[in-house]
């Protein structure tokens, strides 16, 4: 660790929204606040606090302009535009996201459906500065040449859903064969490329953490 996490320009506080699905998000977000205690931490549980699914009339509103809606839409939208605001106010965005039967779990998915918005945040650029950490656990493993090659739909969905609200500054830290690490006797012969994927995982979160942020750009000063 050589440099403050998420150095800026300004000195003002920095703001994160954190999302814990699972321990690897936890353990950037407290390596970051050690580094930079002055950060704002937005921390939403969405597996034990999750958030509900949109309704018929948030899609209605979606189609409506916010002068127009009805008290229904309005109050359906409240959620939404909460979740909107927290994560234009964020200038990282920490994800816990396990591999679910090949994706994302379904709290996190409801969170993206209220954030990711037809109208109102797809195409804005109202994210265009966020930075995005997620950190990533896999019972088994899909990188190159493994059987399962193929069946991650997990990063591919996030940085295509993502992207399309402007996130495209997106690492990803896959820690892998957490059923291994888990004491699958199975799969005990993958307990050390287990170990090896979390430390892995670990490292890039820190040097992603490390990486220095909100300065000005040599072609922004002229
Ligand atoms: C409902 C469910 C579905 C899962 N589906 C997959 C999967 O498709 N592929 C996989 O590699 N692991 C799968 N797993 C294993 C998890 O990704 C793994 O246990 C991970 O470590 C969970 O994250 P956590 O340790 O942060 O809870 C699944 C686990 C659960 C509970």
């Amino acid at each position: 660790m050589t440099r403050v996490p998420t150095a800026r320009s300004s000195s003002l506080p920095h703001q994160e929204a954190v999302f814990r699905l699972s321990f690897k998000g936890q353990i950037c977000v407290k390596d970051h606040v050690a580094r930079s205690p002055q950060s704002i931490v937005t921390y939403r549980d969405l597996a034990n606090d999750p958030l509900p699914h949109i309704q018929e009339a948030t899609v209605a509103a979606m189609f409506i302009p916010p002068a127009a809606r009805n008290a229904e839409q309005v109050l359906a939208t409240a959620l939404q535009e909460k979740l909107i605001a927290e994560l234009a106010a964020s200038d990282t965005l920490v994800i816990g996201a396990p591999m679910y039967n090949f994706n994302i779990p379904s709290t996190l998915k409801a969170w993206i459906d209220h954030v990711v918005v037809f109208g109102r945040t797809i195409g804005q650029g109202l994210f265009n500065d966020t930075r995005v950490i997620i950190a990533s656990a896999r019972g088994g493993a899909y990188g190159p040449v493994t059987p399962r090659e193929g069946y991650d739909y997990q990063e591919r969905y996030l940085r295509a859903v993502l992207g399309l609200i402007g996130l495209d500054d997106i690492t990803f830290a896959h820690a892998e064969m957490r059923a291994a690490a888990d004491g699958d006797p199975g799969l005990a012969q993958f307990a050390s490329f287990a170990t090896d994927s979390l430390s892995a995982a670990q490292a890039t979160i820190q040097a992603e953490a490390n990486r220095p942020r909100g300065l000005p750009t040599p072609g922004a000063l002229s």
